[in-house]
């Protein structure tokens, strides 16, 4: 029987952390992890202690950068069998976007690509 794990990528951000929060305090009682992946290109340094603190567990945090397949290929080395994966992966800054469009629709379709496949692959691996 494995831990009930539930990954939230770029979790460090202003949705992904209120999605760390709730998990927490939501699925306490029944024991789930919360993993985090976030590069902290778009976040605070403080925020993972913040959501520990507020929510009296601790999240298991890989910090590095989601397009990175030598990188994830290392997480998931260590952690497997995910009951969900929370999907958040993105660049939201409204100038860049329309300044850079290429860098946001690269950004988005790459993750979306990644966690595709990830999800899947963990789905499989909770029913074996
Ligand atoms: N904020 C909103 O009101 C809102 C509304 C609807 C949908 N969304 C969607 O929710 C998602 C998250 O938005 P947000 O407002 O929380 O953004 P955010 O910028 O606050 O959070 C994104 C997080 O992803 C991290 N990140 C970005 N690229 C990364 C990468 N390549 N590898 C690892 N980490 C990376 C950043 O450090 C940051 O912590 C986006 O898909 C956005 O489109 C947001």
């Amino acid at each position: 029987m494995h831990d009930h794990k539930i990954l939230v990528t770029c979790g460090l951000g202003y949705i992904g952390a209120h999605v760390c929060v709730n998990v927490c305090v939501k699925l306490l009682e029944s024991n789930f992890n919360v993993v985090v992946i976030d590069n902290f290109s778009n976040s605070s340094r403080d925020t993972p202690d913040k959501i520990n603190t507020i929510t009296g567990r601790t999240i298991t945090l890989y910090k590095g950068d989601f397009c990175d397949v030598a990188f994830l290929r290392k997480v998931f080395q260590n952690e497997t069998h995910f009951s969900c994966v929370v999907h958040l992966a993105a660049l939201v800054l409204m100038h860049e976007s329309l300044s850079d469009p290429v860098k946001y629709y690269e950004c988005k379709l790459t993750t979306s690509c990644m966690a595709c496949p990830i999800a899947a692959i963990q789905f499989l691996a909770c029913l074996m």
